[in-house]
């Protein structure tokens, strides 16, 4: 077994679709990484594909014919075989117009061919340039693709190719290992729970023109509904204002300012069975928001006269009945004895401590390093992660404390407001 390698993939076999980004040369390790976790690997390469990154590297690593084309294949009808044989089918990366296509059933070359006959898993690991992520073609066709039940991951932020920095990175292939097997073997731990999440900011009024708030993108809180949603929770999300889709099947309250998201998180309490507070809620609001836009006089700028927002945590803890408590403790320094301290101060159950300036942590990042501290002493130090994959194993952590599981049974009914996607 290689080093490392949990063998997860052992016996499955999965064919890997290549399509023309630049992001092709990734692809090479995450062949290598599954087969390292032991699957069985056809590669299908597009025509474009084969410009960035030649047949024979995925070939030679994956000690199999590596096919191109519609027509040079029909004597197997590759692509027809190909899904039969496969266990779950993975495209990475995934170009915006392989989505296209397969958002409208074209099938003009052998991997789109292939995808309009698949009916195993599919999963897209998309990468393009953020501004062709954000076009609303691409938008409609990914949650067209979304609403069929394909796995359409989201791309990592930060430097594209074109040189701008934006959304568009191939995710890291230890993202798209996660959503290979979370298709083929749904852990479904969390059925029967009821997750209440905060994410993102609050927004505090200064005038109708300006606000405080914080540095949160509401990543972290959304790959936390997300996760628990897959494994088979029943999940609210009320978030602050952020740049993010709400994952399929999350009942979503958006909501912009400390006391609104108090408001729904106290509305959504007694339902739940875990509350995990992932939100940077601002701790401060301007004591008197004005009701006109203040001038750009000196004195206005110079005081701001501020008042603590409500700890909603705090509040909530003092409320519960059997829920289990998870807050967040986002720390420049000292982030261990500041998470024991805000542990025992909030009554929470866990808490993920991280150190929001460490490199590749805290706001707006893609990954995190957190520590976990449970209510017994226990902790859990987690290394540098993509959040999707920090927020499975906080719930593995969440899963395991000794008041978790037992407690889904007593919470209520959930109210009937708020939008569901
Ligand atoms: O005390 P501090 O704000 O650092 O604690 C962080 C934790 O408390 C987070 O889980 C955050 O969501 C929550 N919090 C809250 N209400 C506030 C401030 C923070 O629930 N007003």
């Amino acid at each position: 077994m290689a080093p490392g390698s949990t063998q997860t993939l052992l016996g499955r076999k999965i064919v890997l679709g290549v399509s023309g980004s630049i992001a092709a040369y990734k692809a090479v390790g995450l062949l290598r990484l599954l087969m390292r976790e032991g699957a069985d690997v056809s590669v299908v390469m597009t025509e474009a594909a084969t410009r960035f990154v030649g047949p024979l590297t995925f070939e030679v690593l994956s000690r199999r014919p590596v096919a191109t084309d519609l027509f040079a294949a029909r004597q197997e009808m590759l692509h027809l075989t190909l899904p039969e044989w496969a266990d779950a089918v993975v495209i990475a990366p995934a170009t915006a117009n392989q989505i296209a296509k397969y958002a409208l059933g074209l099938a003009d070359d052998l991997l789109s061919a292939l995808v309009l006959n698949t009916s195993c898993p599919l999963i897209l690991a998309p990468a393009m340039d953020g501004n062709m992520w954000d076009h609303p073609a691409v938008t409609a066709h990914r949650e067209a693709l979304r609403q069929r039940g394909v796995t359409v991951l989201e791309p990592e932020e930060g430097p594209l190719a074109s040189g701008r920095v934006g959304k568009g990175r191939l995710p890291d292939d230890t993202v798209i290992l996660s959503a290979i097997e979370q298709r083929l073997f749904p852990r479904l731990d969390w059925r029967g729970q009821r997750l209440l999440v905060s994410a993102g900011p609050t927004q505090e009024a200064i005038d109708p023109v300006r606000f405080i708030s914080n540095r949160s993108s509401g990543k972290m809180g959304y790959a936390l509904a997300q996760a628990a949603r897959e494994r088979g929770a029943e999940v609210t999300l009320v978030s602050g204002p952020t740049a993010l889709t709400v994952p399929p099947g999350i009942h979503y309250v958006p909501v912009c300012t400390a006391e609104e998201m108090d408001k729904a998180l106290t509305a959504h309490f007694a339902w739940s069975t875990v509350l995990i507070m992932a939100a940077a809620v601002a701790d401060f609001r301007p004591a008197q928001a004005s009701s006109t836009k203040l001038k750009k006089r000196k004195e206005a700028l110079n005081k701001l006269d501020l008042e603590p927002t409500p700890d909603i945590l705090e509040r909530l803890s003092l409320r519960r009945t059997s829920q289990t408590l998870v807050g967040f403790a986002a720390e420049t320094e000292a982030v261990l004895p500041q998470a024991k301290d805000k542990l025992v101060r909030k009554g929470l159950d866990l808490i993920v401590g991280n150190n929001v300036l460490a490199e590749g942590s805290g706001f707006g990042s893609d990954t995190n390093e957190a520590v976990l501290v449970d209510r017994e002493g226990g902790v859990t130090e987690l290394g540098l992660l993509p959040k999707r994959v920090l927020a499975d194993r906080i719930l593995d952590v969440i899963s395991t404390l000794p008041c978790a599981i037992k407690r889904s049974a007593a919470a209520k009914k959930p109210p009937a407001a708020g939008n569901k996607n």
